[in-house]
């Protein structure tokens, strides 16, 4: 028979969900708790109740946690971007190693070998890729930009965040007020209406410089975009170049197809293993370039220390930045990306770096490896997978098995993918060495991992 759960309960937090949520059992039945740490037991609220599990507020703290610490952030409570920032640094690390086993646990139904996460070199101001949506007030026309509070779509004005380069508050605060003199108009998201949708910032670890796009809800850059534009650009020395991109779709993607350029350069240069790289607009990079930095380091010592000049398969290559970091180790690379811009950046970054051992394909991964059956056997010594959150499909992980002749290296920003996708590469015969998550977003629930896979 079902547990009667009252609606408000003691209840004591047992660990962090895969979205950051502590997770409480009564009776077998789970009760989600935002805002909680383990170890705190709460007095709590129910707001939503479903068969075998319910989400709660916190009512009263009964007892804290040891790990609660106060959050450096004062929005923290309220915006949606930093779940975890009131919970000890080090402790979040732990927490997140759990989240990675009890998704191979749970997921893949296997214990694999999980390493310590090794942590973020900054846990402040590590934040490179800002995405503000812009709305603005009813009467006043005041216009907003900021994240999103909390399970919301409700625009949180922030004027200083103390994960991402002080800079950008200062550019966004400017965007703000000149924006709001030019008579620019913050979007509505519910009627479509409004012209600036989003303002979204890419600064240099390595050169300190911004790349602002103005994302807007027309098909041209109208003269109000440009003067302000302009406007930031000759405010900013900083600031490296600004863009619009052109998103009159009614969709939460944040980026249109079309990008021009307003004034400056359309990129900014950020540096990893010691190799320069441009990143653009539209270009994949990872938002924590110090963290990056140290991943980037981790696969090409892997490599070097396991392989004698290696043939390597950078799939979902981006800018192509492990092809790039594992050219001075490798004998051959082929790296293969579907979105252009990034692909074009790449040949760039080979030119200027003088790399003449990478080859770029520029389409479906998925597509290319079969391109590489046609040809022949297992071509590759190393094959590197880094695909989006939703992980490979099972034909490109049958692909890839058949094309590599040693080791998957499987770089994953999601747990959930990654345990699916290595139970599939597992049940065809290969063997997880271990996993190695990394801190890529301190203050969230996010993990970032490299799974090494024996074939
Ligand atoms: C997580 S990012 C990794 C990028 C790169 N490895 C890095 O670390 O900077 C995933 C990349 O895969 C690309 N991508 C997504 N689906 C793809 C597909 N089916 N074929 C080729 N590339 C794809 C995306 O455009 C994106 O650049």
């Amino acid at each position: 028979m079902q547990a009667i759960i009252p609606n408000v309960l003691e209840v004591k937090i047992e660990k962090l969900s895969n979205m950051g949520l502590g997770i409480a059992k009564v009776e077998g039945f789970v009760i989600f708790v935002e805002n909680s740490c383990p170890g705190d037991l709460l007095r709590v609220e129910i707001y939503k109740k479903n068969k075998n599990f319910a989400f709660a507020h916190i009512v009263e703290i009964l007892k804290a946690s040891p790990y609660r610490v106060e959050p450096f952030c004062p929005m923290q409570k309220i915006c949606g971007s930093c779940q975890l920032q009131f919970i000890d640094y080090n402790y979040q690390l732990v927490l997140k190693k759990e989240i990675v086993k009890d998704a191979m646990r749970s997921i893949a139904g296997e214990e694999f070998e999980v390493r310590d996460v090794i942590p973020s070199p900054e846990n402040k101001n590590y934040r490179h890729k800002i995405q503000y949506p812009v709305s603005q007030t009813k009467n006043s026309k005041r216009l907003l930009a900021g994240y999103y509070k909390k399970g919301s779509h409700d625009i949180l004005n922030i004027k200083y965040c103390p994960i991402q380069p002080s800079i950008c508050d200062n550019i966004i605060d400017f965007i703000r007020e000149e924006g709001q003199k030019l008579g620019v108009s913050g979007y509505e998201e519910k009627n479509a209406k409004g012209l600036l949708r989003h303002v979204v910032m890419r600064s240099s670890c390595y050169s300190g410089k911004v790349l602002v796009v103005l994302v807007i809800n027309d098909n041209k850059i109208t003269d109000s975009i440009k003067k302000l534009g302009n406007l930031v650009y000759d405010k900013f020395d900083e600031v490296s170049g600004v863009l619009v991109n052109f998103n009159t779709r009614k969709t939460n993607l944040i980026l249109g197809d079309k990008v021009e350029s307003i004034c400056g350069d359309d990129y900014i240069e950020e540096k990893l293993c010691d190799k320069i790289f441009k990143v653009g607009a539209k270009t994949f990079f990872q938002v924590n370039p110090k963290s990056a930095n140290n991943i980037f380091e981790y696969v090409k010592k892997y490599v070097e220390d396991n392989f004698n000049s290696p043939i390597v398969l950078d799939a979902y290559a981006g800018i192509t930045a492990f092809g790039i970091c594992l050219s001075d180790v490798a004998k051959k690379i082929v790296s293969v990306e579907e979105v252009k811009e990034s692909v074009d950046l790449a040949n760039q970054i080979v030119a200027e770096n003088n790399i003449d051992n990478i080859d770029l394909c520029n389409m479906d991964a998925g597509k290319c490896f079969e391109n590489f059956l046609k040809l022949g056997g297992k071509t590759f010594d190393v094959t590197i997978l880094d695909p989006p959150r939703k992980g490979c499909s099972v034909e490109s992980l049958e692909y890839a098995l058949k094309l590599t002749k040693s080791k998957i290296i499987y770089i994953s920003c999601n747990p959930a993918t990654l345990a699916r996708d290595l139970k599939y590469l597992t049940s065809k015969g290969a063997k997880v060495d271990f996993i190695q998550p990394f801190d890529m977003f301190p203050h969230t629930y996010h993990v970032e991992n490299v799974a090494l896979v024996s074939l």
